[in-house]
């Protein structure tokens, strides 16, 4: 009833004045000590009660696979349940996550937080990972060399925690999970799989928050709203 109320409150809050009702379309694919500790301003994060996770998370924290460690403060391996119903997936920590060593803890992160709860859940309820560990500078999409040093923590992490549902935020998470080239904005809300488990794609967080106009941001809300609706019914069958 909670989740209702929530889901309806969302509705009102963006304008909507009816539901639309679609079945999900189904895209099948087959799918040594480092030299940032002096760097880093905060702790790590406490050990994770899944010991093969924390292994993971370990490694993580020593890598030095790929240049962006010599500029990161922290790594930032994910956080979240480690029986998650749903999995989110980012592209890489941003500032605020550098900092923190944590995952969507910035802007993009508070909306993140904003849809899961209008979900139903709670942030500890799902994990929330990212593509690459270490944040790019300035923002910048990562390089496809840093992906390919950074894609088997995640691809672990997943074959580690067997979320029921993958959510992908953006085109940078999407098509570096899938090794394909989905433009995000005509493949949103479709149901691809990755090794068994299916994945729907959305907007990135930071997508809402930059459009220009109110009316563009209540777009791109709503489109998010109708994927993770489309997640909700998925959930139920998987
Ligand atoms: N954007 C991402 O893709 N990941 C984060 O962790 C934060 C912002």
């Amino acid at each position: 009833m909670q989740q209702l109320e929530n889901i309806l409150e969302f509705y009102r809050e963006i304008g909507a004045t009816f539901l639309e009702k679609r079945e999900p379309t189904i895209v099948r694919r087959d799918s040594p000590p480092e030299s940032g500790t002096a760097r880093r301003m905060v702790p790590q994060q406490p050990p994770n009660p899944n010991k093969e996770l924390e292994a993971v998370h370990q490694e993580i924290y020593r890598c030095t696979r790929c240049e962006l460690h010599q500029s990161n403060t922290n790594y930032v391996p994910g956080e979240g349940s480690i029986q998650p119903g749903i999995m989110f997936i980012g592209e890489g920590p941003g500032e605020e996550e550098d900092k923190l060593g944590r995952p969507f803890v910035g802007k993009a992160g508070q909306l993140l937080d904003r849809i899961i709860e209008k979900m139903g859940y709670k942030r500890e309820d799902v994990f929330i990972g990212n593509i690459v560990k270490c944040r790019p500078p300035g923002n910048r999409d990562p390089h496809r060399t840093e992906v390919e040093a950074c894609l088997p923590y995640l691809k672990r992490q997943v074959e580690i925690l067997k979320p029921r549902i993958i959510v992908c935020l953006g085109r940078v998470a999407l098509n570096n999970l899938l090794d394909g080239d989905y433009p995000i904005t005509k493949v949103r809300g479709q149901v691809f799989e990755y090794h068994g488990i299916p994945v729907i794609p959305t907007f990135h967080p930071s997508y809402i928050l930059h459009q220009q106009t109110q009316e563009k941001v209540s777009k791109a809300k709503w489109d998010v709203w109708h994927d993770m609706m489309k997640v909700l019914e998925l959930i139920k069958k998987v």
